[in-house]
């Protein structure tokens, strides 16, 4: 096997022990001569950068996605968090539609789903582009659940670190479900995101201008809100991230963010629950 895997392990006190495969960050950057010059020059220039972000990797990114769709099989569920393109060219969206159908997972949006080439898609045109990515990835790509081994898993698209007043309300009809929750997101949560305090540090007065840049300063307090009762629901037991493409844990309220690198380097999560 190519795939590297990482394992965590959760106690929740289950019947019968529980793996999930949690994938993320591939990157897909293919392209092909129905792409303007400029696409293809930039996709070229993006393969490039993330060959040598893997240090030389064993397989190409499609390889490595098509073995780990594989080695899903072995899993009780497949949860993957986002930025499997990195943009929207012809071949991308082929290679992907090609290697998911069939298949079963949980699918939230990353940043990269939402990027034509070196710029952040206008907000005016994200509606069609997640018209587009609905054809490709499957359910509800605001925020979708599947309900295994007695373990509710939730995949929500923060994939600009916002969130939605429709995504407090889905998230609150998750909770009343009563099952220990299993938290997906793009952009891992953090301390930062409870306050929105451009003081907090420098990473938070990123993430607020960029918030305020592409939603509006009304955008601010819904996402302090949803944030804070995801950091205080005790039935949300922990929460999963990628975006950072390499392993490490934040500190979210009382409980662990698990954030996961990238499958474009081989890597996969193994959550093993009992
Ligand atoms: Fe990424
Ligand atoms: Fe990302």
């Amino acid at each position: 096997m190519y795939l590297k895997p990482k394992k965590i392990h959760l106690h929740l006190g289950l019947e019968k022990p529980l793996r999930i495969l949690h994938l993320t960050d591939l990157h897909l950057s293919l392209s092909d001569d129905r792409d303007s010059d400029e696409q293809r020059e930039w996709a070229a220039k993006r393969r490039e950068i993330f060959f040598r972000e893997a240090e030389s990797p064993s397989r190409d990114p499609v390889g490595f996605f098509e073995e780990a769709m594989e080695y899903a099989k072995q899993f009780d569920y497949t949860v993957i968090t986002g930025d499997i393109l990195d943009g929207l060219g012809h071949a991308n969206i082929e290679t992907a539609r090609r290697i998911l159908s069939g298949k079963e997972y949980l699918y939230c949006l990353g940043n990269h789903e939402f990027c034509t080439m070196k710029l952040d898609a206008k907000p005016e045109e994200r509606e069609s582009i997640r018209s587009l990515l609905k054809t490709v990835f499957r359910g509800n790509l605001t925020l979708d659940s599947h309900l295994v081994g007695g373990v509710n898993l939730i995949a929500a698209d923060n994939s600009g670190y916002r969130w939605t007043e429709e995504q407090y309300e889905l998230l609150q009809q998750e909770v009343a479900k009563g099952y220990p929750i299993l938290l997906f997101t793009h952009s891992p949560l953090e301390n930062g995101i409870r306050t929105l305090d451009p003081a907090f540090d420098r990473r938070t007065g990123v993430i607020y201008n960029h918030i305020v840049k592409n939603y509006g300063e009304e955008a601010i307090p819904t996402t302090r809100k949803v944030t804070d009762y995801i950091a205080n629901e005790p039935l949300i037991k922990a929460t999963f991230g990628g975006h950072f493409h390499a392993d490490f844990v934040n500190e979210f309220g009382n409980k662990t963010t698990y954030i996961l690198g990238g499958l474009f380097k081989g890597i996969v999560g193994e959550i093993h629950i009992d």
